[in-house]
């Protein structure tokens, strides 16, 4: 585990996207696995910028998302799909037809998540993770006390969840109640995994996932477990890091 220590939010953003850039610049065909959340917005900032600059090309680039709301409409400005439109999608030069999300209109669980699985199998899997922290330690929607050997399934969110999320929301009701994520095992066969942490009330569920013992109370401590795990996080979140 590498940790890289950024002085705030933006030189976090600037850190991690030179790791992505790297990535496709590396391998222009990677699979890029892509995450939702405020935290990685700011990376995708710095991707559009460096692409219009003419210094990335997302042309042979295929993504994968870690989750999705489970009955929310693409077009509902909520969704993951509406998100990784407007925040990546549609400012750079990415094939759409490569751009995979778990489909959160189909109301067949199963259906949803084998399908979901067989998308990632069949693409021999995921280059690059980009991942962001719950505050419980979720990651993707894989709330605390779940095994660690899922792929793609339905989760029921939990209230802290749902209590975080809320601020996008019109009230707590509007929060969908289920999510389709990608599970852990899924996330642990990346090849590399990078995950962007902000914030001071970041710092003590970032210390408890990679200090504390592997747990699935805390489902991203086990990334400890992977073998190229790059943590980008500002000075706050790393506030109970020793340096
Ligand atoms: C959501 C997403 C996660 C994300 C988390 C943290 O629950 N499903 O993938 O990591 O929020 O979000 P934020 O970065 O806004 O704190």
């Amino acid at each position: 585990m590498r940790i890289y220590r950024a002085k705030d939010y933006k030189d976090m953003s600037r850190k991690a996207a030179n790791i992505i850039s790297a990535q496709i610049i590396m391998k222009p065909n990677c699979v890029l696995g892509l995450a939702t959340g405020s935290t990685p917005i700011g990376t995708y900032e710095q991707l559009v910028e460096w692409y219009r600059k003419g210094d990335l090309d997302f042309s042979d680039v295929t993504t994968v998302n870690l989750d999705e709301y489970k009955g929310l409409p693409r077009d509902n400005e909520q969704s993951y799909y509406y998100f990784m439109h407007d925040n990546l999608f549609k400012h750079v030069n990415i094939d759409l037809s490569r751009t995979y999300l778990p489909d959160g209109m189909e109301p067949d669980s199963k259906k949803a998540c084998d399908d979901y699985n067989h998308i990632i199998h069949s693409l021999g899997g995921i280059d690059l993770q980009l991942l962001g922290l719950g505050h419980n330690g979720h990651i993707g929607f894989n709330e605390p006390g779940l095994a660690f050997e899922t792929e793609t399934h339905c989760v029921d969110l939990t209230e802290k969840t749902m209590k975080a999320n809320q601020r996008f929301f019109a009230s707590l009701d509007d929060v969908p109640k289920q999510a389709y994520t990608m599970g852990t095992k899924t996330i642990m066969q990346a090849k590399k995994i990078l995950m962007v942490v902000s914030g001071k009330d970041k710092a003590q569920i970032l210390h408890d996932a990679f200090f504390g013992p592997v747990t699935p109370q805390v489902p991203a401590s086990i990334l400890q477990m992977h073998n190229d795990v790059s943590i980008v996080a500002d000075e706050d979140a790393l506030a109970l890091i020793p340096q």
